[in-house]
């Protein structure tokens, strides 16, 4: 377990903190690894019938740590199998996004139940700025959720959404003042514990198309790995550990 998770357990919730505030909550293997173990031990655990993310510090995380990223020839990627778990949960997820969102921290909403948001939360998805592909199934769920132009805009052009344009084009339930976004979320958090679970994963499970996601996942990841490996995707790495805007035009 890393110190950069925490796990909080409380009138039936799970609530899993992103806690690296320093870095912005940016995701190592690590964190991953351990937001997983979590996860999925909470699937078997009859006293947790409801998971809630939340986050420390001013970001709710900016997304895959990037040192990993620039270093995934030699360590296995994590990001793949914090994914898998999150799609994969059976039990309502919660989401308490009370500051910026970047690449898997948007991702991931798509895969919670209930999301509440900082009215000046951003969330962004700027796959295409990195040289990567979306992930985490969003190329199909995005679009499907928020129309192809909104969702282009923000793989391509890193176009943010606010909190408050997060509610009205449905990526979020609710947003409210940033101090009370985690408030919020319990409070519904608990709520939802109190319904009857075999009632609520029934529903939830009704509403999905795991086979169709599954399939167009397979797709994703694939061309996500190539584009990792990609001249492109090592100069945008590179230029971050600089500083540095990424030159992508030297490449055809
Ligand atoms: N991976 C690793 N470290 C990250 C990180 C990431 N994704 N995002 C931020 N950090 C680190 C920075 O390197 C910095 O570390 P340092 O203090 O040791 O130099 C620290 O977090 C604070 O970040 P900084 O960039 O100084 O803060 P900021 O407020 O100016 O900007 C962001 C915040 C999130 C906008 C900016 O850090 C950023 O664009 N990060 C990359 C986001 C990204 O592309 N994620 C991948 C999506 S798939």
């Amino acid at each position: 377990m890393t110190e950069h998770i925490r796990l909080k357990q409380e009138d039936g919730v799970l609530e899993i903190t992103f806690a690296r505030p320093d870095k912005k909550n940016a995701l190592s293997n690590a964190m991953y690894r351990a937001a997983s173990e979590a996860l999925n031990a909470a699937q078997q655990d009859s006293t947790i019938r409801v998971v809630l993310f939340s986050a420390e510090g001013d970001a709710f995380t900016a997304g895959n740590d990037l040192g990993d990223f620039a270093n995934a020839e030699n360590s296995e990627p994590q990001a793949g199998v914090f994914i898998r778990s999150i799609i994969q949960a059976e039990k309502p997820i919660v989401a308490a996004v009370q500051g910026l969102a970047v690449g898997v921290g948007t991702t991931m909403l798509l895969h919670c139940d209930l999301v509440y948001v900082a009215e000046t939360a951003k969330l962004t998805a700027p796959f295409v700025n990195l040289a990567l592909v979306p992930e985490a199934g969003s190329s199909r769920l995005l679009p499907a959720r928020i129309g192809h132009v909104r969702a282009f805009a923000m793989f391509a052009l890193g176009e943010p959404v606010t909190g408050s344009e997060a509610v009205a084009i449905g990526l979020a339930n609710r947003s409210a003042p940033r101090d009370e976004v985690r408030q919020v979320a319990w409070d519904a958090a608990k709520r939802l514990a109190t319904k009857p679970l075999g009632s609520v994963v029934a529903t939830k499970r009704l509403m999905r198309d795991m086979d169709g996601l599954a399939a167009h996942l397979a797709t994703e990841s694939h061309q996500f790995g190539e584009r990792m490996r990609s001249d492109e995707a090592k100069e945008a790495f590179e230029a971050f550990a600089e500083r540095r805007p990424p030159d992508f035009t030297k490449f055809a």
